[in-house]
């Protein structure tokens, strides 16, 4: 059985930073499941004439529901430590623009589009091994690991966080509107909605360096007893 570290929270509470440096230290694959429905967000936009980057096309109709069940179905997915790759393309260079950013939230809170990326996300875990994070792993695709994280932070600081990774031509009010519109539509899904799972670790980050974070997870998953493959075991992060 491989072992599944599994982390939720709101956008830019730094899971992808934490969860990529736990996987070194545990030699894990890192997963940001975020990256399935961005992917999938990219090739809609790609299916009405955008451009690779998902610019310039039409509109994407996200009222027909069948419509974008079916698109999902006809795509391959798959993962690597490389990110991901939809139909033999890797797609990293493009997941994180604003034209994705813009429609991921909706496309994500298809119940249906769900079911089919979880499924997929569930293999490439029982195969590797992942510290993956997103917003519904520790409720809904893996609720049985015994590694489970709910990582928070504060608006201010996520918007801050978000501004300085350069990836947006938004301004940082701008983005801090973004993250309360998204952490809205991500607590208020029909199935895979934010949710803080009853024994999932809490964590707040907002006062804490990545380095103390990634300290505290690694303290409380080696704690357990029951994973002893770490590289770093006792050194922390
Ligand atoms: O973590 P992120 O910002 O890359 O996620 C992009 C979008 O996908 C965001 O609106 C939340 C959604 N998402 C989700 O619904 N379920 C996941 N497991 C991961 C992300």
């Amino acid at each position: 059985m491989k072992i599944i570290v599994a982390i939720d929270g709101p956008a830019g509470a730094g899971k992808s930073t934490i969860a990529k440096k736990l996987a070194e230290k545990l030699n894990l694959v890192f997963m940001n499941t975020g990256s399935f429905y961005r992917g999938l967000t990219l090739m809609l936009l790609r299916s009405k004439g955008a451009d690779a980057a998902g610019s310039g096309g039409e509109k994407v109709d996200l009222k027909d529901t069948q419509a974008v069940i079916d698109f999902t179905e006809t795509l391959s997915f798959e993962y690597s430590s490389e990110g991901l790759s939809i139909n033999g393309e890797n797609v990293e260079k493009y997941l994180r623009t604003d034209t994705v950013e813009s429609i991921v939230s909706p496309v994500s809170a298809i119940p249906e589009v769900r079911r089919i990326l979880n499924k997929k996300i569930r293999a490439v875990a029982e195969k590797t091994g992942v510290v993956c994070e997103g917003r519904d792993m520790t409720t809904v695709v893996f609720p049985d690991t015994p590694f489970k994280f709910y990582l928070d932070a504060s608006v201010e600081t996520r918007a801050m966080r978000r501004f300085a990774q350069g990836t947006s031509s938004l301004s940082l009010e701008e983005i801090r509107e973004s993250i309360e519109q998204r952490d809205a539509l991500d607590r208020n899904k029909v199935e895979g909605s934010l949710r803080i799972a009853p024994d999932a670790f809490y964590l707040d980050s907002s006062g804490l360096t990545i380095d103390e974070v990634c300290d505290i997870m690694l303290a409380e998953i080696l704690g357990k007893g029951i994973y002893n493959g770490a590289e770093g075991s006792g050194k922390g992060c």
